[in-house]
């Protein structure tokens, strides 16, 4: 081919490729970041490394998002990917020029690993049901027997050995099976008082199993007793284990006694990658201290990766904890950034302190941020709030895939994470000083 030819193909070739390295989904970021990210435009702060960055991306977030939750992949507490995930973050941290402390804590957990409430007789049906937490194991089938509301004196001598049947209400769980342990009962069958299911906490563990279910089937199931025998089969296998897990901590320390924390979950569900919940929240987080890492504030900044907050908010309320007092008091706002990266609905919810500035940088951006309706519980900064401390809670709705194997980093949007990240680094800035 002459060589006139061979350079109008690469001419012609070049938009093409280069279209084709916009389509491509941006690489993972390696272990160690340094050397993937540019060189800062700015000349960075003392004993800051390399890869301090003066504007927020959310491409940059992205990768983060798709090393967190592709890479590694799920990230429940206690699990191997979880460790990795901590490790890799606090080594960004450190990068970064901050100071990294790891808060190891550990909690009890209820496994429940098997669970049937079966009718043998006379029409075999299998029901819906919950075990207790701290249920009894074992595999029993004997004659349903009802026993009132549980209380000592509801309980027939046919109690001895039988399943027995309990209407919820009046007297605490805890109780209802304590009494029917002590009537001799084989397992412990409590309905509802309402339609629906919950799940009951016995507060010291049985020593049989002990299960709850609907209303409906509890009711058909007392009706039907009183006509007929009826057989059933309860069998429970479930375990306590002790889960250990950690909060990574990275502070940068300002002028003034004030502190403000910024914060996400790092952990996942159990089979879940979360990559909106929470390696979104999780990689803004560590955008916010890229970019920051440069800018002296007057308020301390602390960056917290929370561990455990799927299994009920245990990280948070590990760090809430050990805060003295006057600790709490040098406290001006917390920051919880929690499923950031897919927009279904934006909302904040918190102080006014916080959520003034986040609206306001909302409005700049032509955007709403409507008050949550429900003021979003069920996160980390519900710990913080509980002692005391305003908190803001950015969140960007609840998409399809919560919860499931299918939270993947391709439905994260860096648009979104670029949008929360202005609005959160607004809220910093203003209340940082
Ligand atoms: N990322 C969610 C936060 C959330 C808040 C989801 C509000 C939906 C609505 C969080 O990880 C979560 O799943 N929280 C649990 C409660 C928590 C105490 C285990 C929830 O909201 O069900
Ligand atoms: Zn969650």
């Amino acid at each position: 081919m002459p060589l006139w030819r061979t350079l109008t193909l690469i001419v012609l070739l070049l938009p093409l490729l280069a279209a084709c390295r916009l389509l491509a989904p941006p690489p993972a970021p390696p272990v160690s970041p340094a050397a993937a990210l540019p060189t800062p435009a700015a000349s960075p702060a003392p004993g800051v490394a390399i890869p301090v960055e003066t504007t927020l991306s959310g491409e940059r977030a992205w990768r983060t998002v798709e090393y967190l939750a592709g890479t590694i992949g799920p990230r429940p507490a206690g699990s191997a990917g979880y460790q990795r995930a901590a490790n890799w973050a606090a080594e960004q941290f450190r990068v970064l020029g901050y100071r990294v402390e790891r808060q190891p804590f550990s909690f009890e957990e209820f496994r429940v690993r098997q669970r049937e409430v079966r009718v043998l007789a006379p029409t075999p049906a299998e029901l819906d049901a919950v075990v207790m937490t701290n249920s009894g194991n074992g595999e029993v089938s004997g004659p349903l027997v009802a026993a009132g509301l549980g209380r000592p004196e509801e309980f027939p001598s046919a109690a001895a050995g039988a399943v027995v049947l309990i209407e919820r209400g009046v007297i605490p769980f805890q109780e209802k099976v304590a009494n029917a342990v002590a009537a001799g009962a084989g397992a412990v069958v409590v309905f509802n008082s309402e339609p629906g299911l919950i799940q009951p906490l016995l507060s010291t563990p049985a020593v049989v199993p002990a299960v709850f279910i609907r209303r409906e089937d509890g009711l058909r199931l007392r009706d039907q007793l009183a006509q007929e025998a009826v057989l059933l089969r309860v069998v429970v296998r479930a375990e306590r284990m002790t889960i250990a897990s950690e909060n990574v901590i990275a502070t940068r320390p300002g002028r003034s006694e004030k502190a403000l924390v910024v914060g996400a979950h790092l952990d996942s569900v159990e089979g879940g990658p979360g990559a909106n919940d929470n390696a979104s929240g999780v990689a803004l987080t560590l955008e916010l201290a890229r970019v920051l890492a440069a800018t002296p504030t007057a308020a301390e900044l602390r960056f917290i990766l929370f561990g455990a907050e799927e299994n009920g908010l245990i990280g948070s309320q590990a760090y809430v904890q050990q805060l003295s007092e006057s600790e709490v008091g040098r406290i001006v706002g917390m920051v919880n950034l929690d499923m950031v990266g897919i927009e279904v609905r934006l909302t904040a919810a918190g102080a006014s302190g916080l959520s003034v500035p986040a609206r306001e940088k909302a409005a700049e951006l032509g955007r709403n941020l409507p008050e949550s309706p429900n003021g979003g519980a069920g996160s980390d900064h519900a710990s913080f709030a509980r002692r005391g401390i305003p908190t803001l809670f950015l969140f960007t709705g609840i998409d399809d895939n919560y919860h499931q194997p299918t939270d993947l980093p391709q439905f994260v949007q860096p648009e979104t994470l670029h949008l929360i990240g202005e609005i959160a680094l607004h809220v910093i800035r203003t209340v940082a000083g």
